[in-house]
């Protein structure tokens, strides 16, 4: 099989590595990729938005089978264009992308399908909004309808900083992502992600992870796109997910196909748990990063088997094989990040680290420049271990982030605190 992966970041280099574990894959590219990837996979430049692209570019490859990592191309319908094309696809559609796309049409979801979740009212008018909060008080949460690179969320401890996000928010902080806003009632617990194969009809768990929100040691610091995983969440127990499988997502996906716009892809569903009962956070149409790193660390090559038995409305024929194993993944980071940071700066000591079935160093922003591999996104490397517990994973991950020689870096030195 010829497969392209849609990406650059440490989610697809940890998805073209375990799917290259899997001896069906023949020719493999990933676009755009990152050095990392250029490692074990062919890599090309690639508009990875334009579905017209990317559909003559499966043309002129021979690609039997593409799998898209991030929502920006579904959301743009990448995947509805290449399977108009007559392409197998791994990506839900551009309709099906509005559970991440937009935060009122997933509240909307979940009413109809009386799926647990925050309370919640949502305005396009200022003084609307911020009277609603001064109704209901703080603690509460404002969010902007629409994509806004994870930064559209504030938990607000007091009114005066609620008020103050709906005026940023309203007054085109995000632009159109900001031209409507949900007002939720703040929900207390643990919270955890759970990764579903949908193919439609068929729902399948394929692992739970726990993310690290905050950049610093003991979550404090600004929100980040992740700063560390691991896999699988305590939390999650199985008695949990049974809940949140019946009561969340598969009356979810059963909503989505009624109303025609069934949906095919990985749920990523956010979830927050008090008292053994999960409830809807939000819902994501791709694998977490670095969520991902962690679970495909753990799944391997059977990844290729299940991604396409979902692409090809199989997933009734397919269960993934789970060993009794934990994994954990920390991110690098350059220092600044969230905020502003400096490209370009050269990391050493890659070479000398390990490369097994059970550890591995995924990139994401990384860039090879005259013979040397630089840092050129926010978050840089995620360095990931498998064990026989999470503390055996942790002592992994950690001895070889030692030996990496990157002082414009940084990492949190607590990742899996809550469950060790
Ligand atoms: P979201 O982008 O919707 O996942 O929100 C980002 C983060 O804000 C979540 O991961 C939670 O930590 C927090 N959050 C969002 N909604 C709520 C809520 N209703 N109650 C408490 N925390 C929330
Ligand atoms: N790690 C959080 C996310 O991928 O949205």
């Amino acid at each position: 099989m010829n497969i392209l992966i849609l990406g650059g970041g440490g989610r697809e280099h940890s998805l073209a590595w375990a799917v290259k574990q899997n001896p069906k894959c023949d020719r493999l590219i990933v676009a755009p990729g990152n050095a990392g990837i250029a490692q074990i996979a062919e890599t090309a430049a690639l508009n990875i938005e334009d579905g017209d692209a990317v559909a003559s570019f499966c043309a002129d490859n021979a690609i039997d089978f593409v799998i898209i990592g991030p929502e920006a191309p579904l959301a743009a319908g990448v995947s509805d264009v290449l399977r108009a094309a007559g392409l197998t696809v791994f990506g839900c559609s551009q309709a099906a992308a509005q559970l991440e796309s937009s935060k009122a049409f997933t509240k909307a979801i979940c009413d109809a399908c009386a799926a647990p979740t925050a309370k919640y009212a949502h305005f396009t008018e200022t003084e609307a909004a911020k009277s609603y909060v001064s109704k209901h008080g703080a603690p509460i949460v404002i969010k902007a309808d629409g994509l806004a690179a994870g930064k559209g969320v504030v938990v607000a401890m007091d009114i005066e900083t609620a008020h103050a996000a709906i005026e940023d928010m309203l007054g085109g902080q995000f632009g159109d992502a900001g031209a409507e806003v949900v007002i939720e009632e703040f929900m207390e617990g643990e919270e955890a992600s759970y990764f579903l194969l949908c193919d439609g009809e068929t729902v399948l768990p394929v692992g739970t992870a726990q993310d690290h929100k905050r950049a610093f040691d003991g979550d404090e610091g600004p929100n980040t796109g992740g700063m560390g995983a691991y896999s699988p969440a305590p939390v999650l127990s199985d008695a949990v997910a049974e809940k949140a499988l019946t009561e969340i997502i598969q009356p979810t996906v059963a909503e989505m196909a009624k109303r025609g716009t069934p949906f095919q892809g990985v749920l990523y569903a956010g979830l927050m748990i008090k008292d053994g009962q999960p409830r809807l956070v939000e819902y994501n149409v791709r694998f977490g990063d670095p969520e991902c790193q962690v679970l495909m660390m753990r799944l391997g090559g059977q990844i290729l088997d299940l991604l396409h038995a979902c692409a090809t409305g199989r997933l009734a024929e397919v269960s993934p094989k789970w060993a009794d194993d934990h994994a954990m993944t920390i991110v690098m980071a350059a220092d600044g990040y969230p905020g502003s940071y400096e490209k370009g700066t050269v990391i050493k000591g890659l070479e000398a680290l390990p490369e097994t079935s059970s550890e591995m160093t995924f990139h994401a922003g990384t860039t090879q420049a005259n013979g040397a591999i630089t840092a050129t996104g926010g978050r840089v490397l995620n360095i990931t271990a498998r064990g026989s517990s999470l503390k055996d994973a942790h002592t992994k991950a950690y001895a070889m982030i030692k030996q990496i020689d990157w002082p414009e870096g940084f990492y949190r030195t607590d990742i899996g605190h809550r469950a060790l």
